[in-house]
């Protein structure tokens, strides 16, 4: 029996590949100039995209959103509500990139004329480009971005249902960008959004989500400041409060700044939420990294010298123990690749020839591999020692 299949294998092995040569013998001489499935994945995943400001107005008294359209008036390609884009600023002549969570909704991105906002608040000292957005970039400037990334989205395979977003600060605009779409009957899901500001100033986005308020978007707005008039729910985004607002199986959908997720991890756990009913939106650059577990504070106030390999060229940076390489890179004007800055999408993927570094915890997107083969993601990885590293040539 083993020997008549193998036979039969054999004799069909050669029926194809005369059938094969035959094919090749009788096809045209001209080369095929077209590519249509090349041309598909282009259009729907372009990389980086030119982009004009089209319009930029307030949101709150410290938030402002900025609309972008394509500056060859081409389509944007689609992305998910609750995916991010990645912008690239030209601030005095430095090039520095950042990720914002897309406020505005897909369909409004598919639509005739679309177009893609960001939400961006002022910075209270701590974020340049923050300010730089809401002070200096004005209606008419370009810049490159790379729209769609990030797995922050709804996944019907995945999700239940009915999500509860616990948004904090700006972490509103996943949420903004999916209640949008909700309203607009292109995403099938219900959303309560439990949404903590200190003040109400400091709501962002509040007439926008109280006009998308439906029966499958709800919208509850927690104040943890002190506000004699406001008769809302108070406090933080507690164990009790999220359960108070829960119905049935339910997926949680974290955004916000980095102290709240340490809050919230612990208060989801105390409701024992099952790990796959929770995502956190990616954490994002930290803040001050000598905060970590494991971080050799001895370090802190060291500068090294990380020598920087491009093919056949090679640089000398200095590069702060208490900041990441992206950073340090950046600062030295030289082209790395970044989307995330989370640690995340692996962009930023570098191989490091020789020194020692600390990788954040919160950020360690890494596979296996590329631990055992020293590469690091730049955007979390901080030098304790002067480093050779090998970075792509963009
Ligand atoms: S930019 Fe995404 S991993 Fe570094």
């Amino acid at each position: 029996m083993k020997v008549k299949g193998f036979l039969k294998d054999v004799g069909g092995a050669s029926r194809v590949t005369k059938a094969r040569l035959s094919a090749f013998e009788n096809a045209s001489p001209i080369p095929v100039k077209e590519d249509p499935i090349g041309n598909v994945a282009r259009e729907w995943h372009p990389g980086k995209l030119e982009l004009v400001v089209q319009d930029i107005y307030p949101v709150s008294p410290t938030a402002k959103t900025v609309r972008f359209v394509r500056a060859d008036g081409k389509q944007l390609p689609p992305f998910y509500a609750g995916q991010f884009i990645s912008l690239e600023f030209n601030v005095n002549g430095e090039i520095v990139s950042r990720p914002y969570s897309l406020s505005s909704a897909p369909y409004e991105a598919r639509q005739e004329n679309g177009y893609v906002e960001i939400t961006v608040r002022k910075s209270k000292g701590d974020g340049f480009i923050a300010d730089y957005v809401n002070n200096e970039l004005k209606v008419g400037d370009h810049l490159l971005g790379n729209v769609g990334l990030g797995q922050f989205y709804y996944e019907p395979l995945r999700d239940a249902k009915r999500v509860m977003a616990l948004a904090g600060g700006v972490g509103i605009t996943p949420f903004a960008s999916m209640a949008k779409e909700i309203a607009h009957g292109t995403l099938d899901m219900d959303l309560t959004i439990l949404y903590g500001s200190v003040s109400s100033d400091d709501i962002i986005l509040k007439d926008q989500l109280a006009a998308l308020t439906c029966d499958r978007v709800k919208v509850v707005h927690v104040l943890s400041g002190d506000e004699p008039n406001w008769t809302g729910e108070r406090g933080f985004l507690s164990a009790e409060l999220i359960e108070k607002y829960t119905e049935g199986d339910t997926s949680y959908f974290i955004c916000g700044p980095q102290v709240m997720y340490k809050f919230l991890r612990g208060e989801i756990q105390k409701l024992n939420v099952p790990q796959r009913r929770v995502r956190f939106e990616v954490f994002g650059q930290a803040k001050d990294i000598t905060t970590f577990p494991g971080y050799p504070l001895e370090k802190r106030d060291e500068v090294y010298t990380v020598t920087v390999r491009r093919g056949t060229h090679e640089d000398r940076i200095p590069a702060k123990a208490t900041e990441s390489l992206v950073v340090a890179l950046e600062r030295a004007n030289i082209r790395i690749d970044t989307a995330c800055r989370s640690g995340e999408c692996g962009f930023c993927r570098t191989k490091v020839l020789a020194g020692d570094y600390y990788v954040c915890p919160e950020n360690d997107g890494r596979r296996g591999a590329d631990k055992d083969f020293n590469y690091v993601h730049a955007c979390a990885a901080y030098p304790l020692s002067d480093m050779t590293i090998k970075i792509p040539i963009e």
